[in-house]
């Protein structure tokens, strides 16, 4: 009996620091346990600036240094810059807003919700650190993992990732311009429809509700 206690105090001596870390973990566990029941999963709630902070720098420990130092090989021109732009407006402009500013009814209802991509926060990532998200997605959150294994799809997030340079600088005319690229639902499409017939006084007859033929502009990456 007195042998086996001496033994357990002994182990607790030894490895009383690595105890004391574990019991740090544990009551943190146990805090954010009680945080989530207490504050509960709604996703309107806006995260607060340490569970931001938290996110981003974990976000940033766990991407590979090898990838944040990649360099883009896509040389900008206006060429380029007008392919992220359309591919933007086709795929990213739902959560992020053409203007990358996150404001879009998708965006601002996620949790974390879309940031705002013109600001120093996502202007100070690296190339590289844009590029491995847009291709991975980030776990966890709304962002999709988008491309595949192929180069040809690599160079299309590296001129995604030129148009995000170029977002902060984005004109009034280019947002119209990519507002026809957007894509928009069955139901939209035919009140645009109703509406341009009302314009031009050519409403369709009530059978014909409905009926708008479907574009077919929206690719696949
Ligand atoms: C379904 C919604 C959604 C779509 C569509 C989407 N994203 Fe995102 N994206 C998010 C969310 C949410 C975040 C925030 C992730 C986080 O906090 O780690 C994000 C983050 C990012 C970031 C990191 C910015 C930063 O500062 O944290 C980049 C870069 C990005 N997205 C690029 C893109 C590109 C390019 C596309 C289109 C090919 C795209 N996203 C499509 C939801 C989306």
């Amino acid at each position: 009996m007195t042998r086996s206690h001496d033994r357990l105090t002994g182990f607790l001596r030894r490895h009383a620091s690595a105890l004391g870390v574990l019991l740090v973990l544990l009551l943190l566990l146990l805090g954010l346990t009680v945080w989530i029941v207490v504050h509960g999963v709604s996703a309107r709630d806006q995260p607060t600036s340490a569970e931001v902070f938290l996110a981003r720098t974990l976000r940033h420990a766990a991407m590979p240094r090898r990838e944040c130092a990649m360099v883009n090989p896509v040389q900008p021109s206006d060429a380029v810059l007008e392919e992220g732009r359309m591919h933007w407006a086709d795929h990213c402009a739902l959560c992020h807003g053409n203007d990358g500013r996150g404001n879009t009814e998708i965006g601002r209802n996620l949790y974390p919700k879309a940031p705002d991509m013109t600001a120093p926060a996502t202007q100070g990532l690296s190339d590289g650190e844009l590029f491995a998200i847009i291709k991975n997605g980030v776990r966890l959150t709304g962002m999709p993992a988008w491309g595949g294994a192929s180069q040809a799809q690599d160079d299309q997030t590296w001129k995604l990732v030129l148009f995000i340079r170029h977002l902060p600088k984005v004109t009034p005319d280019e947002l119209d311009r990519m507002r026809t690229m957007n894509p928009i639902s069955p139901m939209e499409r035919r009140e645009a429809q109703a509406e341009d017939d009302f314009l031009n006084g050519t409403d369709a007859p009530p059978s014909a509700e409905g009926g708008a033929a479907p574009t077919a502009r929206k690719e696949s990456r």
